[in-house]
C-alpha cells in the first residue's frame, strides 16, 4: 500500500464525477503508452522503472562516496542546474532542519550548498569566500555536460580546489555525474580521474532525482537513499497495478488538472503549509513547466508558502483574475510538538489558544484557507503525506512524475521535451560571440542597434 493520498472533494463543485470518468479509457491508453514505451518521447521513459530498478551496487558505491566526503569535507558543493539540482535541493531541504546551514557542523553530516543554478556574481564570489578556511568536496552534475552555467561554475571551484589542494588530492575530491559516454564534463572527468557515475541515456534531467543526479547529494546530507528509493518503488508498483482511475492518485491528479485546464483554470497554485516543502514545490515547477508548457499550450505552475503568502499573494488567489486552482501538500504528523503557552496578562488575547499545538492552529489556518479560495472560485486538490522523511518523499516523487507523464499525454504534448530552453540559449551565445554563432552574433547586433 501507499502512504499519499489524493482528495479531490474540494474541486467537486467544478469537476463532476461523471467528467471524471469520461476519461477513464483515454487514461488507459495513456498509460499503456507509458509502460510500453510507444508514446512521444518514449526515448525518455527510463524513470518509469527506475525505482525497483536501482541495484545493490549502486547504492552501496553512492554510500561508500558519501561516507568518504563525509570523512573529508566539511561542505559538498553541488554544482547543476535545472533538473540536475533541484530534485537533491528538495529532497534534502524538506529532510533538513530549518537551520541546518547555520548548524551543520552539529549534525556530523556536511553542509550541502548549490552552485551553477545561477551566474551570479555576488553569489559565486560569496561561494568562494565561504569555501576559503572549509574543507570541500564538488559534484558536479550535467546530463549534456555543456551546459553553460554549471560549467562556468565548475570551471571556477575546479581551479579553487586545485589550488588548495594541488592537482592530485583535487581530483579525489571531485564526483562527475554524466552521460556514459559523451559530453566536456564526461571527456573532462576521464582524463582528470576524476570518480564519475552515469546519468542513464533513457532518463531526462527533471526526472532524474532517483538516479546519482539526486541520490548522491541526498546521501551525502546524511539522508536514507535506500528508503527514499524504496518509497518510490512502492508508489511505481501501486500505479503500475492500479488501473481504476478513482483509484490510482496519478491518474486521477493528471484527469483532474486536465479538467479544470480546459475550464480555463490555466494556473495551479502549489501551496503547503510547511515551510522545508519550498524546494519540493521549485522542483515541481519544473517538472511541470518544463513538462507541459509548449506548442502554447499547458497550465502555469506556480508556488506559494502559507501561511506566509496568505499575507502576499493571498488577495490575488482569493479576488484576483479566476483562472486559478490549487494544489496543498498537507502534511499530517509534524515531527515536533510545541503548545501555546497561557499568559497571566494575555494582553495579545491569544489564551483562547493555551494548549493547543501549532500544528492545530497552522491546520485550522489550511482548512479556512481551503473553504475561502473555494468560495472564491478556487478548486482545491490534496495530497495528503502522513509526514516527512525519506519514505513518504519516494513516493511523492514518483508520483508527480507519474502524474506529469499522463497529464502531458492528456494535454497531448511531448512530457519529456524542452525545446523552448535552447532560444535564450541561442541569444546569450550570439552576445556572448561564442565561436560558431558568428552569424547570430552579426543578426542580434543589427536587433539592438
Ligand atoms: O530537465 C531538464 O532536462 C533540464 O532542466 C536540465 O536538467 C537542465 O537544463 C540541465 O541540463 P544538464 O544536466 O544537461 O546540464
Amino acid at each position: 500500500m501507499i502512504q499519499l493520498k489524493l482528495k479531490i472533494d474540494n474541486a467537486s463543485r467544478f469537476v463532476s464525477e461523471n467528467e471524471i470518468k469520461l476519461f477513464e479509457s483515454e487514461v488507459e491508453l495513456k498509460r499503456q503508452k507509458i509502460y510500453e514505451k510507444t508514446g512521444a518521447g518514449s526515448d525518455f521513459l527510463g524513470w518509469v522503472d527506475l525505482p525497483a530498478q536501482i541495484d545493490e551496487d549502486l547504492l552501496a558505491d553512492l554510500e561508500k562516496d558519501a561516507a568518504r566526503i563525509k570523512t573529508d569535507s566539511q561542505v559538498a558543493v553541488v554544482i547543476g542546474i535545472g533538473g540536475s539540482y533541484l530534485g537533491a535541493r528538495a529532497v534534502i531541504d524538506a529532510l533538513s532542519n530549518n537551520f541546518y546551514p547555520m548548524q551543520y557542523q552539529k549534525s556530523g553530516n556536511p553542509l550541502v550548498v548549490y552552485a551553477g543554478q545561477n551566474i551570479g556574481e555576488e553569489y559565486t564570489a560569496q561561494l568562494l569566500d565561504f569555501l576559503e578556511d572549509k574543507s570541500y568536496s564538488l559534484i558536479v552534475i550535467s546530463k549534456s555536460g555543456t551546459t553553460t552555467e554549471p560549467a562556468i561554475a565548475f570551471r571556477l571551484l575546479r581551479k579553487h580546489l586545485e589550488e588548495k589542494y594541488g592537482e592530485q588530492e583535487a581530483a579525489k575530491r571531485i564526483y562527475a555525474i554524466t552521460d556514459v559516454s559523451k559530453g566536456a564534463l564526461k571527456t573532462l572527468a576521464d582524463n582528470k580521474g576524476y570518480k564519475t557515475y552515469v546519468i542513464p541515456d533513457d532518463v531526462g534531467g527533471r526526472y532524474s532525482v532517483l538516479t546519482p543526479v539526486g541520490l548522491l547529494p541526498i546521501a551525502v546530507a546524511g539522508f536514507d537513499i535506500r528508503q527514499f528509493v524504496e518509497g518510490a518503488k512502492n508508489m511505481q508498483q501501486f500505479l503500475q497495478q492500479e488501473s481504476a482511475l478513482y483509484k490510482n492518485p496519478a491518474a486521477l491528479y493528471a484527469v483532474v488538472r486536465n479538467i479544470l485546464y480546459r475550464k480555463g483554470k490555466t494556473t495551479e497554485i502549489m501551496a503547503s503549509y510547511t515551510p522545508n516543502l519550498m524546494y519540493i514545490t521549485e522542483w515541481w515547477k519544473q517538472l511541470y513547466g518544463e513538462s507541459e508548457g509548449k506548442e502554447q499550450k499547458g497550465i502555469f505552475p506556480a508556488g506559494v508558502n502559507f501561511t506566509t503568502d496568505l499575507h502576499s499573494m493571498g488577495q490575488y488567489i482569493q479576488d484576483g483574475l479566476r483562472n486559478i486552482f490549487e494544489t496543498v501538500v498537507r502534511v499530517e504528523n509534524p515531527s515536533r510538538t510545541i503548545e501555546i503557552p497561557h499568559d497571566e496578562d494575555n494582553l495579545d488575547g491569544l489564551n483562547f489558544l493555551a494548549g493547543k499545538r501549532l500544528s492545530y492552529v497552522n491546520k485550522m489556518a489550511e482548512t479556512g484557507t481551503m473553504l475561502a479560495h473555494v468560495d472564491g472560485q478556487v478548486p482545491n486538490l490534496e495530497i495528503i503525506l502522513p509526514r516527512i522523511d525519506e519514505n513518504v518523499l519516494g513516493e511523492l516523487i514518483y508520483f508527480f512524475e507519474m502524474g506529469c507523464a499522463i497529464s502531458g499525454y492528456i494535454l497531448e504534448v511531448n512530457p519529456f521535451d524542452q525545446p523552448g530552453v535552447e532560444a535564450y540559449k541561442k541569444n546569450m551565445f550570439a552576445l556572448l560571440e561564442k565561436p560558431g554563432f558568428e552569424k547570430e552574433t552579426a543578426e542580434i547586433k543589427e536587433r539592438l542597434k
